[in-house]
């Protein structure tokens, strides 16, 4: 190190190398500002460790004065660097803390997974049951002609649901087309479009111009059960209504029935479920109606009475389901409220 690089040591070269390095401390405003500043006022090479290194030259008596001097020098540069090193390590964390901030009384972005509505849970599980025994599942359009809904089924013109206050017709009233009010039209398409034998299970919507309230509504559903083959009889029927009684309501489960009139079956049956488990003590619970095929119903589509015979049953889910889970009201059913439908599970 040449002597040129190396100020005199007086002690105004000390307190203007203090100064300067006590000025540079307080302008450094981030810790990498700081570690600079360090290096060009404290560390080696700096003026005061090169006017350190001038304490050789000088005189002895001086020594002590000189040494003095300098020592408290770097003592307060060390001190401000010490200090300003904390406030910005304090205020660096602050700063951290701040931008990793987590609000955690703010409500959580949660994506609800919501729940399968029960009447479709149900319309699967009775549907897996008919196909179980090889019945197939079929569909009618929810806008039917008039024909279809009521003449092919042997309804006559002046029965009461024939009426504009029983039935949503559809302008124009000359087209014939009503929103089905039951699924028994499906059973005429069915025997228009398949060949014999025919097993037929199909579940849908149909709409009546009822009241909304608990134990009606205007669009509800109901599964038609129809079957067409060689020397089907009411046993057959009544079989089959005791399986699907037994496998949705347990084994002590079975049916009755009650003589009734349907125009588009011969005889005519209302039928109903004995409830082993309802909530209340077993009981008698009317279920649906049912029958033999009207024969006029199987000539209508064409098929030979004297060959075939066939069987035809309907009820309500929105019914099923109310026995069957304890359903007070029935529009809980069709207020699509998740917290109903939640109650049933995320079956799949
Ligand atoms: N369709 C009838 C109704 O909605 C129920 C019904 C009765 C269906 C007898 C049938 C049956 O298949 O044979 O009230």
């Amino acid at each position: 190190m040449s002597d040129e690089a190396s100020p005199e040591i007086t002690p105004e070269a000390v307190e203007t190398a203090v100064n300067a390095a006590l000025s540079a401390i307080a302008e450094a405003s981030d810790s990498a500002e700081l570690k600079a500043v360090r290096a060009a006022h404290a560390a080696e090479g700096s003026t005061l460790a090169r006017l350190n290194a001038r304490m050789r030259d000088v005189p002895k008596e001086k020594k002590a004065e000189f040494g003095k001097l300098l020592g408290q020098g770097r003592g307060r540069v060390s001190q401000a660097l010490a200090a300003r090193e904390e406030e910005i390590a304090a205020a660096e964390t602050a700063a951290r803390l701040e931008a990793e901030r987590v609000d955690i009384t703010a409500v959580p972005r949660r994506a609800r997974t919501g729940a399968r509505h029960p009447l479709t849970l149900l319309q699967e599980e009775i549907s897996d049951v008919f196909v179980g025994m090889g019945w197939e599942i079929a569909e009618g359009p929810e806008l039917e002609h008039e024909w279809f809904n009521f003449d092919a089924l042997n309804i006559a013109p002046d029965h009461p649901s024939r009426q504009m206050q029983d039935s949503f017709y559809v302008d124009p009233v000359e087209r014939h087309l009503v929103m089905r009010t039951h699924t028994s039209p499906v059973q005429m398409r069915s025997m228009l479009e398949r060949d014999i034998p025919i097993y037929v299970l199909s579940p849908g919507r149909v709409y009546r111009a009822d009241e909304f309230d608990a134990t009606h509504l205007p669009v509800f559903s109901q599964f038609e059960g129809l079957v067409v083959d060689r020397g089907i009889t009411m046993a057959h029927l009544k079989g089959t209504l005791d399986h699907i009684a037994r496998v949705l309501f347990g084994d002590e489960a079975k049916t009755r029935m009650r003589a009734n009139y349907f125009p588009f079956t011969e005889p005519s049956a209302e039928f109903d479920l004995w409830h082993p488990t309802f909530k209340g003590g077993a009981r008698w619970i009317e279920w649906g109606g049912c029958g033999m095929v009207n024969p006029n119903v199987l000539r209508a589509a064409g098929i030979d009475p004297e060959e075939y015979s066939g069987f035809a049953f309907g009820m309500g889910f929105e019914r099923t389901l109310m026995f069957r889970s304890d359903v007070k009201d029935m529009r809980d059913m069709a207020e699509g409220d998740v917290r109903f439908s939640e109650q049933f599970g995320m079956v799949v």
